[in-house]
């Protein structure tokens, strides 16, 4: 990772959490144990990539990341609610995240349920709530409200996150090219489409053409794909301390970009996905540089 993002993402992080912090009070009339559930995750860590991107986005197209911190704690609030879900009994029940015992394992399933449904609504409260302090027009706090919905729903994050469990076991029922069509779809809906939005709802906070938004997103498809593939080899390869979990991935037979290619092939798409990345990121010239820095370290990370 290049100093000049590491400075970045701290930065991000240090505000971002500064504004959930603020986002996730507790209050009087609600029961504490569901703040407490919610913060338990949040608050473990975590890199803070997504809200990144809305920063990087948004500057990327002339605006201030300080205008857009909310948006980037409601994307951090959707992922950490993906996560929440993503590890109970029902899914790939896990009991290590973000090195601490995963929510369900510390407040119960009904709770960690519930915590998440908690993250998903607050985030759109969140994002509501910044559009109106851009200024941003009726349509286009629509079209940010929008773009977040798909990204996170049924076309987006909970589509690729319904076809990976109807995935497992593949290997008796699966053609090797039928796997190869599943895997790229669960890749680009459970993991890509939040990076996209992420990006996405970037721009639209700060107002950018629709040509830089159709970069973007391009961008964001090829380095979300990217980030799972790294996700995938790290579930094999990676220093489970460093991880914060465990991985699960050989355990419930997943269809991953390591069981179906092998790591070899998982490192060269990666890594060629990224090259594909910088590519769309050419329009904008210099004021990219974090974005490549970003495409670059998602394919190299070791957590
Ligand atoms: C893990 O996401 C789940 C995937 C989408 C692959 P991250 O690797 O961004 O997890 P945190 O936020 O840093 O914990
Ligand atoms: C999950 O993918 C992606 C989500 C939408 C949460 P994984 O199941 O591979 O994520 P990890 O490895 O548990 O973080
Ligand atoms: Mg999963
Ligand atoms: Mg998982
Ligand atoms: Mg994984």
């Amino acid at each position: 990772m290049t100093p000049l993002l590491k400075r970045y993402l701290e930065t991000t992080s240090r505000r971002v959490e500064a504004v959930l912090e603020t986002l996730l009070r507790p209050k009087a009339e609600e029961p504490a144990a569901i703040r407490r559930a919610m913060r338990y995750s949040l608050f473990a860590g975590g890199k803070r990539l997504r809200p990144s991107l809305v920063a990087a986005a948004a500057e990327c197209c002339g605006s201030q990341a300080s205008r857009v911190l909310k948006t980037g704690a409601a994307l951090e609030m959707i992922h950490t609610y993906s996560l929440i879900h993503d590890d109970l009994p029902a899914m790939d029940d896990d009991d290590l995240r973000r090195g601490k015992p995963t929510n369900h394992k510390v407040f119960g399933e009904a709770v960690a349920i519930l915590a998440g449904d908690g993250l998903l609504t607050l985030a759109f409260e969140a994002a509501a709530a910044n559009a109106r302090q851009c200024g941003l027009s009726g349509p286009a706090t629509a079209e940010l409200i929008r773009v977040i919905a798909v990204g996170a729903g049924t076309s987006g994050m909970v589509g690729g996150q319904v076809a990976d469990l109807q995935a497992e076991k593949w290997r008796s029922r699966k053609s090797r090219g039928q796997a190869g069509r599943l895997l790229e779809y669960i890749h680009r809906h459970k993991t890509a489409a939040l990076i996209v939005a992420s990006l996405d709802a970037g721009v639209i906070l700060a107002e950018g053409s629709s040509s830089r938004r159709r970069a973007l997103r391009a961008y964001g498809e090829a380095i979300g794909l990217a980030f799972q593939i790294a996700d995938d080899i790290l579930d094999v390869v990676g220093d489970k301390k460093k991880l914060g979990k465990r991985g699960s991935d050989a355990k419930n037979q997943k269809l991953t970009h390591v069981s179906l290619y092998g790591l070899q092939r998982a490192r060269t798409q990666a890594i060629a996905l990224a090259d594909a990345a910088h590519g769309h990121l050419r329009p904008f010239g210099p004021r990219a540089q974090m974005l490549h820095d970003l495409a670059d370290y998602i394919v190299t990370r070791d957590r």
